[in-house]
């Protein structure tokens, strides 16, 4: 029987919508539209970043869409994320208000520490020389503080090993709402699932089809048999699996598209269901982390050595 999943439930008793339209890497000029369609096709969660330098256009289009009477703002959950330029706790309360500032918002329904890892304060790019020691529960704090407020309505974090977490577990008041991390069929993330369930932690799962559009990811998910062979049976497409895959996991997903078609075949994942058989065929495919973090990791600077350090050698 087709099951419908369309919220989750996080700690903080709000309900996430469980399809978010993803951004990063949506450039200036598309993205806009694409929030409009996504949106306007029924998508109600968007999920952005400072980094992704687009926030100021996805706020233009929110604000026409809130205008316009097409949706309103109780009815849409909107993600942003804490750059690791910001990670000093009083740098953390003022990129909220940028953010907040750019998307024309006076909430986010849930704001995340982008990563484990800290740069200097106003740093722009990804030089190693930028890298410093992050202070995860000075920022935390920090985090707790614009919880308080109620201009996060849910603070949470992204790219936290299980390891990371427990710490963050040990120290925190208000305990995460929700980890986004990499997840699709060729990185279930098992052993992170289990650990998250146990301590009542919802997982977002980012690059929900395996980010085909990066061009450093050699390994292609739509690609894999497992996945071909389901959808095929299903008479779905690779795409449309590996999103169902994420959902009956339990987890909220985060497909990008700048595609008119793609948006609605990202969206078209709910009255419908991989039965029991073909979800245990997924536990045949070779496991593999696509986005590795390379760039947050150096011998001598920076917190991490290797990547091994930084996912606590959960790899
Ligand atoms: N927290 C973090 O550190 C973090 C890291 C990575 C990602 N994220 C979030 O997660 C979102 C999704 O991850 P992602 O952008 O890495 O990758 P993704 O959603 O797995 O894949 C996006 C790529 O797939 C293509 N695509 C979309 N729908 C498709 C379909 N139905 N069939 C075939 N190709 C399709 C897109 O191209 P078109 O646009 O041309 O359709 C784009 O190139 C991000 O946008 C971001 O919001 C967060």
């Amino acid at each position: 029987m087709a099951k419908a999943i369309r919220f989750f439930e996080l700690n903080t008793g709000a309900k996430i919508p469980s399809v978010g339209l993803g951004t990063w890497q949506s450039s200036p000029g598309v993205v806009g539209e694409a929030v409009a369609l996504a949106v306007k096709g029924g998508y109600r969660h968007i999920d952005c970043a400072e980094i992704y330098e687009n926030q100021k256009e996805i706020g233009t289009v929110l604000k026409k869409l809130f205008d316009d009477g097409v949706v309103k703002r109780e009815d849409l959950w909107i993600t942003s994320k804490l750059w690791c330029n910001s990670h000093a706790p009083e740098d953390v309360p003022e990129s909220l208000n940028r953010t907040l500032q750019d998307l024309h918002l006076d909430y986010l329904d849930l704001f995340l520490v982008h990563w484990p890892v800290s740069m200097k304060k106003g740093s722009v790019g990804f030089e190693p020389e930028n890298l410093t020691q992050p202070d995860i529960p000075s920022t935390w704090k920090a985090m707790e503080a614009l919880y308080d407020s109620g201009k996060a309505r849910a603070i949470g974090v992204s790219n936290f090993s299980v390891k990371k977490l427990g710490d963050l577990l040990a120290v925190a008041r208000v305990p995460p709402a929700v980890n986004q991390v990499e997840s699709h069929p060729v990185w279930q993330q098992h052993k992170l699932h289990e650990f998250c369930k146990s301590k009542g932690i919802h997982i977002t799962g980012y690059s929900p089809l395996g980010s085909p559009g990066t061009g450093s990811i050699k390994t292609e998910v739509l690609k894999n048999p497992v996945l071909s062979k389901v959808a095929e049976k299903l008479s779905k497409s690779p795409a449309q699996v590996a999103l169902r895959w994420g959902l009956q996991m339990g987890h909220s997903i985060l497909p990008k598209s700048t595609n008119e078609a793609r948006i609605k075949e990202n969206f078209d994942v709910f009255d419908w269901s991989i039965p029991e058989d073909l979800f245990a065929k997924f536990s045949e495919i070779e496991q593999e982390r696509l986005i590795k973090g390379t760039g947050f990791v150096h011998e001598t600077l920076g917190a991490y050595k290797n990547i091994e350090e930084l996912w606590d050698g959960e790899l």
